[in-house]
């Protein structure tokens, strides 16, 4: 079972993935790639010696670049672990229920263009929500809009602020996004 993870920040996903799977035989993170060549899910990457690939936004849409890449690949499933490009038709044709993706929001509240990380928390902030979550769901042709296969919730307070929001999302990454990924590889 091979996974492609895809991401374009910190890379705190991509650690606690590559983390997780190393217990596991089955299943290779066979490669990671960022549109960011700063991006420290690639030193996680190469600290753990998985291939990296850096593209740019017009080399993730172009036929013969990433695409040609991952088809070579042969995987199971693409991940993406904080990725904040649209993820082009042709990739959604051709990778059909194999590409996920991670969304800090209980879909599909506070989801769609622009809403990306700190973007998702203030925003739930400022509707004074009583809970938040993350959402794992099927990509498709529109931002965050792919059929749900896992939502997890943790309460607010009142007292949460920007900062509280960022840790109990993280804890609810680091705690369920690596066994959901799992679980799918099981029935794959
Ligand atoms: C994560 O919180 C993920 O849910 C979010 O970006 C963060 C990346 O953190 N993704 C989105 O907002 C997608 N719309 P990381 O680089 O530390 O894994």
């Amino acid at each position: 079972m091979k996974i492609a993870l895809f991401a374009s920040g910190t890379g705190s996903n991509v650690r606690n993935i590559i983390k997780h799977f190393e217990k596991n035989k089955n299943v290779e993170i066979a490669s990671v790639f960022s549109n960011k060549a700063n991006a420290g899910a690639l030193l996680h990457a190469i600290e753990a010696g998985i291939p990296t690939y850096v593209f740019s936004n017009q080399e993730l849409t172009d036929v013969d670049s990433v695409y040609k890449i991952i088809e070579k690949q042969e995987l199971d499933l693409i991940v993406l672990a904080g990725f904040l490009l649209k993820i082009p038709k042709l990739f959604i044709s051709k990778f059909e229920g194999k590409i996920i993706n991670l969304h800090p929001s209980l879909l599909p509240k506070f989801g769609g263009k622009g809403m990306y990380g700190t973007h998702v928390h203030r925003a739930v902030l400022a509707a004074n929500e009583l809970e938040t979550g993350i959402t794992i769901h099927y990509v498709n042709e529109n931002y965050d809009k792919g059929a749900i296969i896992k939502q997890f919730k943790i309460d607010l307070t009142e007292s949460d602020n920007l900062e509280a929001v960022q840790e109990k999302i993280k804890w609810l990454e680091k705690t369920y996004f690596p066994i959901t990924i799992e679980e799918l590889t099981n029935k794959l």
